[in-house]
């Protein structure tokens, strides 16, 4: 596991962008594993920076999405296919076609975790995955004391997760209580991982994900058993490893 120290948020991002343009350059028809939350936020923008300078070419570039609320129409703008179009897809030249989020709006959570995780097998899985991690340690929405062994699956969300995803809704009534989310199988069968962390608030799980014993009840704390991951972190999340 490679940890990266980064300034502060701004450092961070490029630094994770910096990772993910090498991976396109490399190989221009890569399938990218892409992440929400506020964390790769500043990543997408430094992105999209670059494209804008003509350093960036993304027409063959395939996504996948980690994860989705259920329930929420593509048009909610709490949704992660919303989030995604307006913080990168809406500003590349990516063929939007060849971008896929788990549908949230499909009820049949059985079909739209197999189409998901058959969409990843029929690009030939995953280059590079990029992740933002839980205030309890989950990545994706694997929540504490998820199976090490899922692929795409349907969760109930955690309490914590609930109330902490609450900042972006009106009110905590309105935010989903399930999702689609890939497993953390499907998450260590990427190629590479990126995570990217900042801020005090993530100071704790950040020593317990990553310098701590690998557990459950940690989800992110696989990731050390992965042979090529690179954790950006900025000062304040490092602050207490
Ligand atoms: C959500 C997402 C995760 C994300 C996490 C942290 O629950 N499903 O993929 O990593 O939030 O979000 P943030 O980066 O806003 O702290």
């Amino acid at each position: 596991m490679n940890i990266i120290r980064a300034k502060d948020y701004q450092d961070m991002s490029r630094k994770a962008a910096n990772i993910i343009s090498a991976q396109i350059i490399m190989k221009p028809d890569c399938v990218l594993g892409l992440a929400t939350g506020s964390t790769p936020v500043g990543t997408y923008r430094q992105l999209i920076e670059w494209y804008e300078k003509g350093d960036l070419d993304f027409s063959r570039v395939s996504t996948v999405n980690l994860d989705e609320y259920r329930g929420l129409a593509h048009t909610d703008p709490q949704s992660y296919y919303y989030f995604m179009q307006e913080n990168l897809f809406d500003h590349v030249n990516i063929d939007k076609t060849a971008t896929h989020v788990p549908d949230g709006t499909n009820p049949d959570a059985a079909d739209a975790c197999a189409k998901h995780e058959q969409i990843i097998k029929s690009l030939g899985g995953i280059d590079l995955q990029l992740l933002g991690l839980g205030n309890n340690g989950h990545i994706g929405f694997n929540e504490p004391g998820a199976a090490f062994e899922k692929e795409t699956h349907l969760v109930d969300l955690a309490e914590s997760t609930i109330r902490a995803n609450a900042r972006f809704f009106t009110s905590i009534d309105e935010v989903p209580k399930q999702a689609y989310t890939m497993g953390i199988r499907t998450i260590m069968q990427a190629k590479k991982i990126l995570v990217v962390v900042s801020g005090e608030s993530k100071a704790d799980i950040v020593s317990r994900a990553f310098f701590g014993p690998v557990t459950p009840e940690v989800p992110a704390s696989i990731l050390q058993m992965h042979p090529d991951v690179t954790v950006v972190c900025d000062e304040a999340a490092l602050s207490m490893s």
